[in-house]
């Protein structure tokens, strides 16, 4: 059990990189609005807010970046620090344990500066109560020490943007979204984004590719940057050992099949969940945590993962009663679809 699981994620695209990964990732990111592919409805929406704000000379309002890992919400947080001209300092909600944590970063900002919180969702009440008065009127009222000797500290805050960035908005409580004045949600991005990003990111490796192969590495990449990354330096691997450095669509269909990544860019792991949903859960519904253990991976990995691309592609349907397969899912998987109640299919969802 414990092996096959180990399999399945090495051969992921979604497991996380090597160490020459991480730092390439960084040479990758873009670090203005003009190089950042897509999602332009939302880039426009926030440079008019950036603008705004450069021009009142105030700060740019609170902002949550929400939406699917490896789209580019750590990317418009350093984007928009940039582009307001500020300093962006950066923490995660789990990091910051105690009240005292988080005090000790606000305090250290200065006027108009980014604070950075990734994972929000994840920090815990007790921090997330003193962040209400430090995002509504920059005002810090903190408790130090215990019993009879504990004094309430009051401090005025610099004028500050949090940017708040989570997968899960499902996870964000009431009176904290309330006070974001930015809600920022990011799509998975189209297959021809996706080809831009894949040629910007080859042009900046120094990797000479054609047309049909960023193509093909493009559709194949679940519409997520990272992952066209990934599949990029991956694919670099193979033209370099196994053809002469150059990546056309024949070293990136041998490279993908060699990675397990079929071509709507399922790799392992998601096939494993359509399997198990349909032959041992006979398609559904079924709970996550039990899909989670048939599959040998956490339940948070994979309803933030894998199970919003296989929605976003028609495999899987989240119900009040549970996961269920498709008919789509059915036909990929080469089986026959059963006969069953449509509401089983998911069709009612929500209903
Ligand atoms: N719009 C884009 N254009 C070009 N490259 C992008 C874009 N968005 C993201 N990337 C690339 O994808 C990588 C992953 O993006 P990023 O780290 O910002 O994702 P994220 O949403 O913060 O993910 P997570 O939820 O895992 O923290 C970046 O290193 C960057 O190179
Ligand atoms: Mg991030």
């Amino acid at each position: 059990m414990n092996t096959s699981k180990r399999d399945v994620r090495a051969s992921s695209v979604l497991s996380p990189g090597r160490e020459e990964d991480v730092t390439e990732d960084r040479a990758l990111r873009p670090v203005r609005f003009e190089e950042f592919v897509g999602q332009e409805k939302l880039k426009s929406n926030l440079k008019i807010f950036v603008e705004a704000s450069r021009r009142r000379g105030d700060a740019l309002d609170h902002v949550l970046l929400y939406g699917p890992p490896g789209l580019g919400k750590t990317t418009l947080a350093y984007i928009l620090a940039g582009e307001l001209g500020v300093t962006i300092r950066t923490t995660s909600g789990p990091v910051m344990e105690r009240p005292g944590d988080l005090a000790a970063i606000l305090t250290q900002l200065a006027d108009r500066d980014v604070l950075f919180i990734d994972e929000i969702h994840r920090m815990p009440p007790v921090v997330e109560e003193i962040l209400y008065p430090a995002m509504e009127d920059y005002k810090l009222d903190i408790v130090i020490g215990q019993g009879a000797g504990a004094q309430t500290l009051k401090l005025t805050l610099p004028r500050f943007t949090l940017i708040g960035a989570t997968t899960r908005t499902g996870l964000i409580t009431a009176p904290l979204r309330s006070r974001f004045g930015v809600d920022a949600h990011l799509n998975y991005y189209q297959v021809s984004e996706m080809v831009q990003i894949v040629k910007r990111s080859a042009k900046l490796l120094g990797v000479v590719i054609d047309d049909a192969g960023a193509d093909e590495i493009g559709r194949r990449a679940r519409g997520t940057p990272r992952v066209a990354n990934r599949l990029l330096r991956r694919v670099r691997d193979f033209a370099q050992v196994k053809g002469d450095g150059r990546i056309t669509k024949a070293m990136s269909e041998l490279a993908l099949t060699a990675l397990e990544v079929d071509g709507l860019g399922l790799d392992p792991m998601d096939r494993n969940i359509l399997q198990a949903l349909v032959d041992k859960f006979h398609g559904g519904p079924v709970g996550l945590d039990t899909l989670s253990v048939a599959v040998g991976e956490e339940s948070d990995t994979l309803s933030d993962v894998y199970e919003p691309f296989l929605i976003q592609s028609g495999l899987l349907e989240r119900t009040q009663r549970g996961r269920v397969a498709t008919a789509t899912a059915y036909r990929y998987l080469g089986r026959e679809t059963p006969e069953k109640a449509p509401e089983l299919f998911g069709t009612t969802e929500g209903r």
